[in-house]
């Protein structure tokens, strides 16, 4: 396949970036976007040029490091899918292709197509998590029934790879899919309630403090997030976010 490549070259954060054309003659429709990449890159460096920066780790769609925006939209045209399941095939001989970083306050870049996606952990950091006891005497999970259709939707939450492409599709740059998945997946079981009022609190408010937009429902973030995390999820983080004020204001 030859195609044509317009993909966003930056220094470093402070650099203005721009648009580079890179035309490729013999592009193999198997490879996947990351692996087309790869093969550039080494051109790139056999040539004695900078190799274009671009995150990426497991390859397979899980550990949610590949954030690329494609033809203006974080992770390619098709749903479903991150930047790394997605093939050349996809696309057609003679093709241009737009490649640019996932763009938000939040996210400054780092370099080329890498964003600085740390404002994320802070949020987990804040509360993505249930305090365990380790006093020797812990209850047998399997001892707490939990209804299949609660562990299917809390298992359905759980499944978000922090990858943040929710952010960079949401025009007011909004993390909300992304801390309510976070929220919901504990706030659905048994072993999360008992944080439940503080977590989510926390997390709003770091979530606020990082810089990310609200959300006004326009919906583009449950369309472009890889593992189908959706609305229902940020409906469900508000509740929990007003029954919280509630009960801490009374606490
Ligand atoms: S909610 Fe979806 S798009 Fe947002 S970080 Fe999680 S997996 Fe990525
Ligand atoms: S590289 Fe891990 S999800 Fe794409």
């Amino acid at each position: 396949m030859k195609l044509t490549l317009k993909i966003w070259r930056q220094k470093n954060g402070e650099a203005k970036g721009d648009l580079i054309t890179y035309r490729l003659e013999d592009v193999n429709p198997d490879d996947s976007f990351l692996e087309m990449l790869d093969t550039l890159n080494y051109d790139l460096i056999l040539n004695g040029e900078v190799p274009i920066a671009f995150d990426h780790d497991c390859r397979e769609g899980i550990c949610g490091m590949c954030s690329l925006f494609i033809n203006g939209r974080p992770h390619g045209p098709d749903r479903g899918i991150a930047t790394c399941q997605l093939h050349m095939r996809r696309f057609k001989n003679g093709d241009t292709i737009y490649v640019e970083p996932f763009r938000a306050k939040a996210f400054p870049i780092i370099k080329d197509l890498v964003v600085d996606r740390s404002a994320f952990d802070r949020i987990q950091q804040a509360g993505g998590y249930v305090s365990v006891n380790t006093s020797g005497n812990p209850q047998d999970a399997n001892s707490i029934p939990i209804e299949k259709t609660v562990a299917d939707a809390a298992f359905d939450s759980a499944t978000c790879i922090g990858c943040g492409a929710c952010v960079a599709a949401c025009k007011n740059a909004s993390a909300m899919l992304f801390v309510s998945a976070k929220v919901s997946q504990l706030a659905l079981l048994p072993q999360g309630k008992v944080e439940a009022p503080s977590r989510v609190t926390n997390m709003v408010e770091q979530m606020d403090a990082e810089g990310f937009g609200n959300c006004t429902n326009t919906g583009a973030c449950e369309i472009e997030c890889p593992k189908g995390i959706r609305l229902i999820d940020i409906a469900r983080m508000n509740w929990e976010y007003m029954k919280a004020k509630l009960t801490l204001s009374k606490s």
